[in-house]
């Protein structure tokens, strides 16, 4: 479990360790590098809060000249899933208008949240959407026409924390993937 050992007593097993994240975002750097023009203008969007720590190990893995932004939405449902009511709490800045437009994601769950991300920004007229998630749960698909175009790693249906992803806002820092015991969310 290497130094969050605060947590240790809260994570029922590790499932990606920094090792192999470390590995895999490097692998996803150049896969996304090579699907782009060298003179293509990039805007990577961070979908916070999630996506943060994937998004600043992922950036330095890009050989491309790329655009920071972010953007804050929030998910209304029962704490360990989403209902689909999306709320934007905060946009993101930059004119994406004729732009490429790199939607960087920490998880696909039910495709709710990103579905509603993806048609919000596609009538702003961006050169084309591309997506990048961390994480995909494909067993609890609800939104089955939403799909990454790069996927680290597919996961089982469990609710995981760590870099970067949450529960009630805790365990953000890990450095690792891992599933909560069933008993803290349950
Ligand atoms: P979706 O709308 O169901 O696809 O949910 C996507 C969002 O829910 C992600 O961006 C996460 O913030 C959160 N989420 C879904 N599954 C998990 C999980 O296993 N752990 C932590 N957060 C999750
Ligand atoms: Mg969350």
């Amino acid at each position: 479990m290497g130094k969050n050992t605060v947590f240790a007593d809260d994570i029922k097993e590790v499932i990606i360790d920094e090792e192999e994240l470390k590995q895999r975002i490097s692998e996803l750097g150049k896969e996304i590098t090579d699907s782009y023009e060298e003179d293509d203008d990039i805007v990577m969007l961070c979908i916070l809060r999630g996506a943060v720590l994937f998004m600043a190990d992922l950036a330095r893995e890009i050989d491309l000249p790329v655009v920071f932004d972010f953007m804050d939405v929030s998910s209304y449902g029962a704490s360990t899933e989403s209902s689909g009511v999306v709320r934007i709490i905060k946009d993101m800045e930059e004119n994406i208008e004729g732009r490429h437009l790199l939607i960087v994601e920490d998880i696909i769950d039910t495709g709710r949240t990103l579905k509603h991300v993806v048609d919000m920004l596609e009538t702003r007229d961006p050169k084309s959407i591309k997506v990048v998630t961390l994480l995909d749960k494909p067993d609890r698909r609800v939104q089955k026409e939403i799909d990454a175009d790069f996927n680290g790693f597919e996961i089982p249906d469990k609710f995981v924390v760590g870099y970067g992803l949450d529960f009630a806002e805790k365990y953000r820092n890990l450095s690792f993937i891992g599933v909560l015991k069933e008993k803290l969310y349950i």
